[in-house]
């Protein structure tokens, strides 16, 4: 008897405490009821627009809270929410939404795309979901979702895309899956998709990219995989992207460009390989890039460039070479793209590498004479070289390191900058070189500078076991430029003119340049000023 009673009471207690969490949803109810009195049938549709917080695990704002009315809908997703939850269902209610927004608490633990809701939404074009534990693009999650003009996809933990994961999408233009963590792309990931402009991957784990992975992206014009572990690249990899005109590497750890690396891609008009570990360029990396029109190469580790390698590009007029290593940058280097540098709308990047200071770089002066483009002039003129220097040893610059400890000892207030730089990059005063500083070859050294007393000290650096100094290209005159003496190979080569000399001027078939091998200056100058009046009149 007691313990029906008590019984009773722990019930009523129980009916009680789940009473009070749901009244406000009642209440709600209740008033809803009231305004439909003249509906007989009760409608017990929930508006996904119009939910009350604590009925659900997830809570959507949307653009127009009328049934039906909504095309633009942010839902956040606080709580588990399985696929089968029975309020999936009430998106009905919104069937005509066109943007879906599903932003996953960060606790959340939300692990799967809504592919069965994503289809009842016949206007849907544009899905965003983030900050998801999505793991794995499961096959099919995506196909023939033929509304969807976009998808947004970025911070969702993805590792893994499955076979067919976006599949038959008619109307499909861009998909973003940047900050994920997706390791491969394998082949036939992406199916069927006539309409994909742009496809972003950027800042994943990639380390492999099977080959055909794009096979069927013909519409594809942006490919970006920007900070990813790609180490390789290969022709195969890109095979199918006939449309592509941007493609995006930068920031990741690719090494060498092999022969004909980006030739399925005819259209390609932009290649960033900014920011990985390229030391070599094949003479042929380039091969059948007709339309490409800049190339990012900054923060390699480049030491020379093969003669040739802008020979199948010769539509660039954006090269983009800063803070590699190279030595030099040769006439032969620049010629198939020389005149487009002259335009107004053109850039040529080459600070920040480790240039001597030779006849090699004769053409620059005349492509500072002839270019129209003031920045480029502005950049060219900033440009240093390292001029090495016969009588600068070894020993004067520590000799000069000590003078300058000594100096700074007597005089502890003076230009802690100066000193700063001393100490980092064994910058020294001229003064403290052993006298006599004469370059042989090359001028008085003492002419050069001296007469501007104003200019702060040059630079004493050791490069490879040399000292010289660093100096602006511009500050040293053309005919000063030292030449080296022409190695055994060039003295070879010298004896078979190549034939592409002969094309690059047209023809009249005069051969005046060979790699490495400038004889002398004044040659050099004339043979440029020969293309320039040749260009100009042909
Ligand atoms: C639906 O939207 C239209 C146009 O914005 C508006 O006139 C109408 O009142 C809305 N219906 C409801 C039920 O909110
Ligand atoms: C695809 O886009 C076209 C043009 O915008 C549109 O007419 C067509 O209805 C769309 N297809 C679907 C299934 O929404
Ligand atoms: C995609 O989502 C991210 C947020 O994660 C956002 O920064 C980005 O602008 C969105 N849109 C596009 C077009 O990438
Ligand atoms: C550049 O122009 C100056 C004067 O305008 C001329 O003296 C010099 O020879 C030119 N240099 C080259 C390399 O064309
Ligand atoms: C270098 O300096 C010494 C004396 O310090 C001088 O005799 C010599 O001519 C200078 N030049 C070269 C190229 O050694």
């Amino acid at each position: 008897m007691w313990s029906v009673i008590r019984i009773a009471v722990v019930l009523e207690l129980c009916l009680l405490i789940l009473a009070v969490p749901l009244s406000e949803g009642v209440t709600s109810r209740l008033r809803n009821k009231k305004k439909a009195t003249k509906e007989t049938k009760e409608s017990k549709e929930v508006n996904i627009c119009d939910l009350e917080r604590r009925e659900a695990p997830f809570f959507c704002y949307c653009d127009n809270n009328g049934l039906r009315n909504a095309s633009d809908t942010n839902c956040l997703i606080f709580n588990k929410f399985e696929e089968v939850n029975p309020l999936w269902s009430s998106f009905s209610s919104q069937i005509y939404i066109e943007k879906l927004t599903f932003t996953v608490r960060p606790d959340g633990s939300f692990t799967y795309i809504p592919t069965q809701v994503l289809k009842q939404l016949k206007n849907l074009h544009v899905f965003n979901i983030h900050y998801a534990k999505i793991h794995e693009l499961v096959e099919n999650v995506f196909s023939n979702l033929s509304s969807i003009v976009e998808i947004n996809l970025s911070k969702n933990m993805i590792s893994g895309i499955k076979r067919n994961a976006f599949n038959n999408m008619s109307n499909l233009t861009f998909i973003n899956l940047d900050e994920n963590q997706i390791v491969e792309v394998h082949r036939d990931c992406f199916v069927n998709l006539p309409m994909l402009k742009k496809l972003m991957v950027n800042r994943n784990n990639i380390t492999v990219i099977y080959d055909k992975a794009f096979y069927y992206l013909n519409s594809l014009q942006e490919l970006e995989l920007n900070g990813n572990q790609i180490n390789v690249i290969t022709r195969d990899m890109f095979t199918g992207l006939r449309s592509l005109q941007k493609l995006d590497l930068r920031s990741n750890l690719i090494s060498m460009i092999g022969e004909s690396s980006f030739a399925e891609m005819p259209e390609l008009q932009e290649l960033e390989l900014d920011q990985n570990q390229i030391k070599f360029i094949s003479e042929k990396a380039l091969a059948g890039m007709r339309n490409l029109k800049k190339l990012r190469l900054s923060e390699n580790k480049l030491v020379a460039l093969d003669a040739d390698f802008l020979n199948e590009a010769p539509a660039i007029y954006f090269l983009d070479l800063r803070d590699n290593l190279l030595k030099t940058m040769t006439f032969d280097n620049v010629k198939p793209i020389v005149t487009n540098l002259y335009n107004n709308v053109s850039y040529f990047y080459l600070d920040g590498n480790k240039l001597t200071c030779d006849c090699k770089l004769a053409w620059i002066w005349g492509l500072r004479n002839e270019t129209k483009n003031s920045k480029l002039r502005e950049d060219l003129e900033e440009l240093t070289c390292f001029l090495e220097s016969k009588n600068a040893s070894l020993k004067s610059v520590k000799d000069a390191e000590r003078n300058s400890a000594l100096a700074i000892a007597r005089n502890p207030g003076r230009n802690n900058d100066y000193i700063n730089n001393f100490k980092e990059k064994n910058v020294a005063d001229e003064d403290y070189l052993e006298d006599g500083t004469d370059y042989e070859g090359y001028g008085n050294y003492d002419d050069l500078e001296s007469k501007d007393t104003a200019k702060p000290p040059a630079k004493v650096e050791i490069l490879d076991g040399k000292v010289g100094f660093i100096k602006q290209i511009f500050e040293l005159k053309l005919e000063d430029l030292p030449c080296p003496e022409p190695s055994r190979e060039d003295l070879m080569a010298s004896e078979q003119p190549s034939s592409r000399h002969a094309n690059a001027i047209g023809s009249s078939g005069i051969f005046f340049f060979s790699s490495g091998k400038a004889h002398n200056v004044n040659q050099s100058v004339l043979a440029l000023s020969f293309l320039f009046t040749a260009r100009f009149f042909t």
